[in-house]
């Protein structure tokens, strides 16, 4: 119950008085007084109070209680009433005495007589097994054979979540008898509803001359079960997904609705068919691109995401940052051999004995024997 906040509360309250006074005369100075002047007793209880009729003006000689039920019992002008069970719904006593003047003073005790609800019980009324997404359902708290009814309060709770609604009026109160009663509560659906679980309370709240911890009793748990259609976990993506040939593709189409969803997708390639929430390529190819569509459906609705794939060749440097580096260490390698070559064919030059344009021309040279042999 710590996990269950307060849903609705529809009370009927109607203040009556346990207690009244009356006087056929207008001469009554003082009343007969009730201690506890208040009875609330729970149906078959025993019960007791005393009655004192009179302190200063009792030079009457009449006085007495009347009563449908129980014992009475008198000590001067104290007048004991017990009952070893009380069972009657409307029972009215009345203490009085005559002053003086004649008149006829007297107190009516009205015992407030009550009954826990004998059985509390929650159902959807004309509805059963499970629900849809935004409908309205009415819930229905069934109270028997409580009294008095109109210090019953119901309570609806809904697994922990708040709402609050309106409340229902009845017209049973002034029954003293155990009544039957039920309360309505119209909900709409949602799919956070599902798996939660109504149930009601029954209280019985007599006031402070009632049971300390006023009669509670709860109805049993109806767990509500609300179907709804397939909602993708991750928005879709409009714009065409990228990806380098050689790379993992990941297409993730995960989805929740009641019952579960089942996955179809429809691939670009004629490649088996495929029924995960995720559909995964390891090492992608260019004939992995084109149009993946994935469809989620389920018993109450059906939706899709589309991908569009385009593949692009693997420009591997941008990738690989070692590549960068062995790539430029090769080319400083050859530009460190170059340098030392023009280094030291600058060297030759300057000592005279040929230049790089005589070593370019060397192989000349060695054909022009060859053209001469040719030539004779
Ligand atoms: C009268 O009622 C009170 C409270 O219910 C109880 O404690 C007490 O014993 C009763 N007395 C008699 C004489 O029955
Ligand atoms: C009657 O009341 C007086 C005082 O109020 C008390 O002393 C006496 O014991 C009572 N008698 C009986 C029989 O209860
Ligand atoms: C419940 O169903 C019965 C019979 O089908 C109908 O008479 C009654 O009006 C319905 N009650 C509600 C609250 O819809
Ligand atoms: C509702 O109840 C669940 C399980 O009983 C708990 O994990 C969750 O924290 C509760 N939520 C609130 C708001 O109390
Ligand atoms: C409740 O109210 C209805 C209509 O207002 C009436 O017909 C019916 O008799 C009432 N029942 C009781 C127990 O007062
Ligand atoms: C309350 O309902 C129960 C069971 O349906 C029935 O036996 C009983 O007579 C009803 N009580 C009243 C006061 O209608
Ligand atoms: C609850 O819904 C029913 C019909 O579904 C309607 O007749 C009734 O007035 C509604 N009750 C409240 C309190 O809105
Ligand atoms: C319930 O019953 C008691 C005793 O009959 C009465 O005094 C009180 O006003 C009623 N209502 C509440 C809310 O306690
Ligand atoms: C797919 O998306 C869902 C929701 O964002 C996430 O929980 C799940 O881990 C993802 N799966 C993969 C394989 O990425």
């Amino acid at each position: 119950m710590l996990s269950c906040y307060l849903f609705l509360i529809i009370s009927l309250m109607i203040s009556f008085r346990d207690v009244r006074v009356s006087a056929s005369g207008s001469s009554c100075t003082e009343y007969p007084v009730f201690t506890p002047p208040a009875l609330v007793v729970k149906y078959g209880d025993p019960a007791n109070f005393t009655c004192d009729v009179c302190q200063k003006d009792c030079s009457g000689d009449s006085s007495g209680l009347e009563h449908a039920v129980g014992k009475v019992t008198r000590n001067g002008t104290t007048i004991l009433w017990t009952v070893d069970r009380l069972t009657e719904w409307d029972t009215s006593l009345q203490c009085y005495y005559n002053n003086d003047a004649g008149d006829q003073c007297t107190t009516i005790l009205n015992p407030t007589l009550y009954q826990p609800p004998e059985s509390v019980s929650i159902s959807f009324v004309n509805h059963t097994g499970m629900m849809f997404e935004n409908q309205q359902y009415t819930l229905q708290c069934s109270v028997q054979n409580v009294a008095p009814v109109q210090n019953l309060t119901v309570t609806f709770y809904r697994g922990n979540t708040t709402e609050e609604t309106q409340h229902l009026q009845s017209n049973h109160s002034e029954e003293k008898k155990p009544a039957n009663e039920t309360f309505t509560l119209n909900i709409t659906s949602s799919r956070e509803d599902n798996g939660a679980q109504y149930w009601c309370e029954a209280k019985l709240e007599l006031g402070p001359a009632g049971p300390q911890r006023p009669p509670v009793v709860t109805s049993e748990k109806l767990p509500a079960i609300v179907h709804y259609g397939p909602e993708l976990k991750e928005p879709p993506n409009p714009d065409v997904i990228t990806i380098t040939e050689g790379d993992t593709l990941n297409l993730n189409c995960s989805s929740v609705g009641n019952p579960s969803p089942s996955y179809t997708w429809t691939l670009p390639t004629n490649s088996p068919s495929y029924s995960g929430s995720v559909l995964t390529i390891k090492s992608v190819s260019f004939e992995h691109k084109g149009q993946y569509i994935c469809t989620v459906s389920n018993t109450v609705g059906t939706v899709t995401k589309e991908f569009n794939i385009d593949v692009q060749a693997s420009t591997v440097i941008i990738h690989q940052p070692w590549i960068i580096v062995g790539v430029l260490a090769g080319v400083l390698c050859v530009l460190v051999i170059l340098g030392v070559l023009c280094f030291r064919s600058y060297k030759r030059t300057r000592k005279g004995s040929y230049n790089l344009k005589d070593v370019l021309r060397f192989p000349k040279r060695t054909a022009l024997p060859l053209q001469n042999c040719e030539n004779v």
